[in-house]
């Protein structure tokens, strides 16, 4: 008995499940970490997504077929069956709102986890204003000091009588927090954390010596581009502006007078961000709307359309870290995340605008398993939610129950479409699957 009780605590400390439901995409990651603290993907899921106006619930059915859909192929990959899910959450209406905070230390004198915890309830306590629309997603701390002990991130252990500090506060409006929720329900899913995504994002992208140093993280999803400022250490500022990758492909749309869908293609396989970057001319065809002819338009033009709507999106930007007050201290530069990134040219106008050196963010810390099927920007805020989640012990145990055995009919298909897709078997998985076994053969 004392044996199985190890077993499912191993097991219960050592899986997360990130959600996050994009405007274009809902995806789902199913993850362990391994000894070196890094990443094990077990099993991924992904959906298109048309439930959400720039990272809003609009269509509640529509957002949990698409939840349903994308957790479905998470559990096929991982053979895990997901309940507690980490859920990222994002819009326009959510803000931040700085709050100071201060508590005696207790009584032995040495901080420790449940003084920080009174700290953080002091700090949601001290927030001068929030409206009844509003209600609070969560508390990063941002810097504590014990006694006169300043700019500590970390201060468990540390001796002192009082603790001061900050806290950086995340709130949203209730409705929309309540649409969230109701989609997660419906999807027969529990929530273990809600998280803004620009958080996320930035943990799955940043390196330590930027975090310290002072970077920006932005992340260019399809319907909103997210600011996320860092200066030594914790976060500082944040912003949710609604302009971004899919305004570029209406603009396609409208200029080369093309079907939506047409114009993303042309964005993907022609697309560049950055006149600077000389190419050769080249005529490109395109279809007519419903049977008209076909037709040609200059690469050069569309690269021109595209440099507009980027150059808006990088002002914007501009205008969001001047706002902040901390421009002058972003001393690393730009991380530049999300799907919006993956534009040639990117890199260089982000530059000229934002006057930042800058790189583009893939997810970091991951390894093994299926590790090749994340390495993409548009995977940092789903990679984020997991790190997030260990980052702050919130994996739970019933994330981890083995998925029933399908009927014979279905596991003939679904082995056939495992056969089909070239793709081999996911041997973390393997390994976690036969550990769960176990763990049932024992009971
Ligand atoms: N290879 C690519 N080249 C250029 N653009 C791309 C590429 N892949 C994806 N995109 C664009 O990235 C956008 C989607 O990015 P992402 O998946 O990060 O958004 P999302 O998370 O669904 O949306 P949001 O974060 O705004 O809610 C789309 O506009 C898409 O056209
Ligand atoms: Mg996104």
């Amino acid at each position: 008995m004392k044996n199985m009780q190890e077993n499912r605590t191993m097991l219960k400390s050592n899986i997360a499940v990130g959600l996050d439901i994009g405007t274009t995409k809902v995806c789902v990651v199913v993850a362990e970490r391994d000894e070196l603290g890094k990443l094990n993907v077990l099993g991924k899921g992904r959906s298109s997504s048309d439930g959400l106006q720039r990272a809003t619930v609009v269509n509640i059915n529509k957002t949990v077929t698409a939840i349903r859909a994308a957790v479905a192929d998470a559990e096929r990959e991982s053979s895990i069956r997901i309940r507690g899910v980490n859920v990222g959450i994002s819009g326009a209406h959510v803000h931040c709102i700085h709050s100071n905070s201060e508590i005696s230390v207790n009584q032995t004198g040495i901080v420790n986890e449940s003084d920080v915890k009174r700290f953080l309830e002091k700090a949601k306590t001290n927030i001068r204003y929030l409206d009844i629309d509003h209600e609070i997603i969560h508390v990063i701390p941002q810097e504590f000091i014990v006694d006169d002990q300043e700019g500590l991130l970390d201060p468990i252990g540390m001796a002192g009588t009082t603790m001061r500090g900050s806290a950086y506060i995340v709130v949203g409006l209730r409705t929309k927090i309540r649409n969230i929720k109701q989609c997660i329900e419906k999807a027969g899913l529990e929530i273990s954390a809600l998280t803004f995504e620009p958080v996320a994002s930035g943990l799955a992208v940043m390196k330590e010596s930027e975090k310290k140093s002072g970077v920006v993280v932005i992340d260019i999803g399809g319907g909103t581009t997210e600011v996320a400022i860092y200066i030594e250490g914790a976060i500082r500022y944040s912003e949710v502006i609604k302009v971004a990758a899919n305004d570029v492909t209406h603009d396609i749309a409208h200029g080369v007078k093309a079907l939506y869908e047409v114009a993303e293609e042309l964005k993907i396989n022609h697309g560049c961000a950055y006149s600077g970057i000389k190419a050769e001319e080249e005529e490109l065809l395109i279809d007519g709307i419903e049977g008209r002819p076909q037709k040609t338009f200059p690469k050069s033009s569309l690269t021109m359309i595209i440099e507009a709507r980027m150059m808006e999106i990088f002002e914007l930007v501009r205008d969001s870290l001047r706002r902040s007050g901390y421009y002058e201290y972003i001393n690393a530069g730009a991380i530049i995340t999300g799907g919006g990134s993956l534009l040639p040219g990117t890199e260089e106008l982000a530059h000229e605008v934002l006057g930042l050196d800058v790189r583009i963010g893939y997810p970091e810390g991951v390894s093994g398993g299926i590790k090749d099927s994340v390495n993409n920007p548009i995977y940092a805020t789903v990679m984020g939610l997991v790190a997030h989640s260990f980052k702050n012990n919130l994996s739970v145990d019933h994330n981890i129950t083995l998925a029933p055995e399908p009927p014979a009919s279905e596991k003939k298909k679904t082995e056939k479409r495992d056969d089909d897709s070239g793709q081999e078997q996911n041997p973390a998985g393997k390994k976690i699957v036969e550990r769960i076994k176990k763990f049932w053969e024992q009971l």
